[in-house]
């Protein structure tokens, strides 16, 4: 049974004009998203926010998973109902973050490498009694003068692999996450480089640890220049150098590819999705896995404040509809303003 479930699962995560909303921030993190609308991360008000989130009217027209974070699994809306129970209901598939998050290497400055497959299979046993369906894992590559190292992608590709066999055995689509951060004043033709070296290394581990690409999904960073880069690649150059790097290494039997957002605006991870998606057909589907290109206008939106949730919701749904036009590349930036005139 477990097999054709994980395929039926990938291929729905991925399915036409939808993605995947990444609300699986670390507690660290998400207490830096609420410091930014002036919120104290208490466990009660990241409830309240993710309960808002989750709520959003016609969730599922759009967001086909929602990855959650191990606080987060474990919550309830403020009337009781499960968060897991409130995504199914709404068509949504629930997932887990799995990784402990990215440490130093050791003998390597300013390198890092993902930790948390001790006692994997046993919280993967725990998450999946808990409601989870997918997984995801996340490695962090950096681009600097003689970064990344041939050690750092190798080290991070084998825990990939690692976490990816294991999330397959407990009968859980993997996610697996190479993140090539966009920080930095190089080039898109060296984060082409970068990211076509770190693929290349994950999908060697990948396959040498037997993970099957067909029950898998690929989470990766666009091709783009470095955010102090003087020169900035728009849509069409970003989903050319895209395209060309996955075709050279990302095999077709994989089902899907969903973009991080990574720190581009969110009108920028929108355009770019599209103009990798107009210029399709293409071996996988290509869709998002978007953080804080789907939250960001909604914390605004929201602040903390009970009275503005329906404010905050729509934001997120304004964005889910954009990114799932983009996904087909059906977007057009005229699209931004309906939002406005609801
Ligand atoms: P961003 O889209 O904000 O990069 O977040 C996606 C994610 O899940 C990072 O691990």
């Amino acid at each position: 049974m477990a097999e054709e479930t994980l395929e039926a699962t990938a291929r729905a995560l991925v399915a036409p004009g939808k993605g995947i909303l990444a609300a699986d921030e670390s507690t660290g993190t998400i207490e830096k998203r609420l410091k930014s609308i002036e919120v104290e991360s208490t466990e009660e008000n990241r409830r309240a926010y993710r309960e808002m989130l989750f709520t959003t009217a016609g969730l599922g027209d759009h967001i086909s998973g929602v990855i959650l974070y191990d606080e987060t699994i474990r919550q309830s809306t403020k009337d009781g109902a499960p968060f897991t129970k409130v995504l199914v209901d709404a068509g949504v598939i629930p997932g887990i973050k799995v990784d402990m998050g990215a440490k130093p290497l050791a003998g390597a400055e300013g390198e890092k490498v993902t930790e948390g497959l001790d006692g994997l299979r046993e919280r993967l046993m725990e998450y999946r009694d808990l409601g989870a369906k997918f997984t995801k894992w996340r490695a962090v590559i950096d681009i600097g003068k003689d970064r990344p190292s041939a050690y750092c992608i190798h080290v991070n590709a084998h825990a990939l692999a690692r976490y990816a066999a294991l999330s397959q055995e407990a009968g859980l689509v993997p996610i697996v996450e190479p993140e090539v951060l966009m920080d930095g004043p190089h080039p898109l033709e060296r984060c082409y480089e970068v990211t076509e070296a770190t693929l290349e290394g994950v999908f060697n581990e990948l396959f040498s640890q037997r993970v099957v690409y067909e029950r898998m999904l690929l989470k990766p960073n666009m091709v783009i220049s470095g955010n102090e880069c003087s020169e900035q690649a728009g849509p069409e150059q970003v989903a050319d150098a895209t395209i060309r790097c996955f075709r050279s290494v990302v095999p077709a039997a994989v089902p899907g590819i969903v973009f991080l957002s990574g720190g581009q605006s969110d009108e920028q991870a929108t355009a770019n999705l599209n103009a990798i998606n107009a210029g399709g057909p293409h071996p996988w589907q290509l869709s998002f896995s978007y953080g804080r290109a789907l939250q960001a206008p909604s914390l605004k939106a929201w602040r903390g404040d009970e009275a503005n949730v329906r404010a905050g919701q729509d934001a997120l749904a304004h964005r889910a509809r954009l990114n799932g036009a983009a996904r087909d590349g059906r977007y057009t930036p005229e699209m931004e303003k309906e939002l406005a005139a609801a």
